[in-house]
């Protein structure tokens, strides 16, 4: 097979900045027909009025795409402030633990607070995405402590509370979405997809493949890519792409995050026709998504070709994922 079609994909998980990065980062996402938009700019996106201001600068930067605007669910959060969000059109809520990630500090410490704030998600039916890691542990094992006891308390103690699982990292979190009931999915990135824990400090440090959750082992990524190509509905799309200026990654105390979003589609390709499983590619990025969250899967359609081209070690100041490597499928594009 030399072209693929399908229905052009959502991202359901991705950082476009703010000042003058926001210009640069979103229409970096313009493959996308509906990009969720994660609140972690400073200060977090906290309201419906942050929501719409926000959303705006996004329109005016040059997107393509629906931007599908989030709250952060901080310590500040209040049962109003869910529903005048959801009245507004927001569709979700992101919570981050206290400094798990990016802009992250003076996140939330005791999920217990925060019950009157989750009943008013259920009732609203705004969804809550989750950076599921749990601060203070030991870095890789930090997914794992949220699995095995924070996300197990929120799936019960709020049975009606829609719940994504963000870029999930290890076969743990995978078999925990399987097993658990349908209003709980997770998003899977393209780099967790590809990497693991040796491509960032394996051999030499590389800076641009570190992100938060941190990759894992092989047979985590194994995992993540057997349910991707799976075909099961609870997976789909969130690319995490997380560009930050070179600067701020190559240095001491670099910055977490990879920026994949213009080439996610090419290396998305790649993986599953390594899988024997290009015709699963569009219920990940284009259906599951959509059906997750009560929307329509686009009527658009995108095409990829098969075609050899070089990722450009920069664009505009951001290194992309695979900057300098060649990607044998490319997306086709307007201009
Ligand atoms: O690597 C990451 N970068 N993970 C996150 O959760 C946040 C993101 C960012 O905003 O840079
Ligand atoms: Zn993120």
């Amino acid at each position: 097979m030399n072209r693929l079609e399908i229905r052009r994909p959502d991202d359901f998980h991705a950082h476009v900045r703010q000042g003058p990065l926001l210009a640069q980062a979103v229409p970096m996402s313009n493959d996308f027909g509906r990009v969720l938009v994660m609140p972690n700019t400073v200060p977090h996106v906290l309201t419906a009025a942050d929501a719409k201001a926000y959303r705006e600068a996004i329109v005016d930067a040059g997107a393509s795409f629906e931007p599908l605007m989030t709250i952060s669910i901080a310590p500040s959060t209040t049962p109003e402030i869910v529903r005048e969000a959801s009245v507004h059109g927001v569709v979700a809520g992101k919570l981050y633990p206290d400094g798990v990630t990016t802009n992250s500090e003076g996140g939330v410490r005791d999920l217990a607070d925060l019950e009157p704030v989750f009943r008013a998600m259920e009732e609203c039916g705004l969804v809550l995405c989750l950076h599921g890691e749990t601060p203070g542990v030991f870095v890789l094992d930090r997914e794992a402590a949220f699995v095995e006891t924070t996300l197990p308390w929120l799936v019960t103690s709020f049975p009606g509370l829609r719940i994504v699982l963000e870029h999930v990292t290890t076969a743990q979190a995978v078999d925990a979405v399987r097993a658990g009931p349908a209003h709980v999915g997770a998003t899977i990135t393209v780099h967790h997809l590809a990497i693991t824990l040796d491509d960032v400090i394996g051999d030499r440090l590389e800076p641009h493949n570190f992100c938060k959750p941190v990759a894992k082992r092989p047979d985590d990524r194994a995992a993540l890519v057997d349910a991707a190509t799976s075909g099961d509905p609870a997976f789909f799309l969130g690319t995490d792409s997380a560009p930050h200026l070179q600067e701020a990654k190559e240095c001491s105390g670099g910055a977490a995050g990879v920026f994949t979003a213009p080439l996610a589609l090419a290396v998305l390709a790649e993986i599953f026709e390594a899988r024997g499983a290009l015709d699963r590619l569009e219920g990940f990025t284009s259906v599951h998504g959509a059906d997750f969250y009560g929307l329509s899967p686009s009527e658009e359609t995108v095409e990829l070709v098969r075609h050899a081209w070089d990722v450009p070690a920069s664009i505009d100041g951001l290194v992309p994922f695979r900057a300098g490597r060649t990607l044998g499928w490319q997306i086709v594009r307007d201009s």
